[in-house]
């Protein structure tokens, strides 16, 4: 399987990760927000894509959503470009173009355009100076919003949680990977399969996990987010883990990822 190679991240055209799952609740925001200020913090100025209308990654950085006078429908449009809509978070390094609720409403518009898939794609294309990759955290579904994603993206990072059904969603979004590869963007690849919530007190976690490597040996990451309280409190914080408490569980294993990503 192709990975990210680090040599990337010195070009021109930096890495582009779909953080992407079309479950709920798995850890895709907060996989976002920690993994992209995780990169930051080792050097790698990152740009955090917050693609989804409920606006999460966007509040959980301490930004109000309502305020922000430029956002991704702005980008998606072609209204504004990145460098314009990009705001900087209280993460040194980290960057974010944030989302707004209204987004729900302007899918439906979006429909409408011509190539509704590379809207985004076309944004992301011109490089930005000094980005060396690019996050985008994806909405819990596999609509035109999800599409754009991919289609912009280079790779996949798939945030699973430790729980009863999580093969079957795996299932469906590796079809919906090929779709994509055969119809819309035939480089994109997964940059993983990333545990999360993983709970080494319970049989349950050890289960799915074992399960899902049987499943997907080379797309495991060896890194597992465990549950952490400090990773859920720190949104209420407007901050990432990363900041909120450097030395928590939480913290540790969000750089652990960031390095496994880039050394793979
Ligand atoms: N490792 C963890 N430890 C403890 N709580 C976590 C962990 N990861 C995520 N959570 C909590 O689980 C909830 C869901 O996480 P998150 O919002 O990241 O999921 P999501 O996949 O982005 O959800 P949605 O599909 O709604 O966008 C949040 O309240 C978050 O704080
Ligand atoms: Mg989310």
């Amino acid at each position: 399987m192709e990975r990210i190679n680090p040599k990337m991240l010195a070009t021109t055209t930096p890495p582009i990760i779909a953080v992407v799952n079309q479950k709920g609740g798995v850890g895709k925001t907060t996989t976002a927000i920690n993994l992209g200020a995780a990169l930051a913090e080792l050097g790698h100025r990152t740009l955090l894509v917050d693609l989804d209308p409920q606006a999460n990654s966007t509040s959980g950085l301490g930004l109000d959503p309502t305020r922000a006078r430029l956002n991704i429908y702005h980008l998606l449009t072609g209204e504004a470009d990145v460098q314009q809509v990009a705001l900087p978070t209280g993460a040194s390094g980290l960057e974010l173009v944030p989302s707004h609720i209204d987004l729900a409403g302007a899918e439906i518009e979006l429909a409408s355009l011509n190539a509704r898939e590379m809207l985004l794609r076309k944004a992301l294309s011109t490089p930005q100076p000094g980005v060396e990759c690019v996050i985008i955290d994806c909405p819990p579904s596999l609509g035109l919003l999800t599409l754009n994603a991919l289609t912009a993206a280079t790779s996949m990072l798939i945030p699973t949680q430790c729980e009863y059904f999580a093969l079957e969603g795996l299932r469906h979004l590796m079809y919906t990977h090929q779709l994509v590869r055969s119809r819309l963007n035939p480089k994109l690849v997964i940059a993983g399969i990333v545990m999360t919530q993983f709970d080494a007190r319970t049989t349950l976690s050890w289960d799915v996990l074992e399960s899902v490597r049987r499943s997907y040996p080379h797309e495991v990451l060896q890194t597992l987010i465990p549950r952490n309280v400090r990773i859920s409190e720190a949104p209420s914080h407007g901050k990432s883990v990363i900041e909120y408490d450097p030395t928590c569980r939480g913290a540790i294993a969000y750089r652990a990822l960031a390095k496994e990503l880039l050394e793979r």
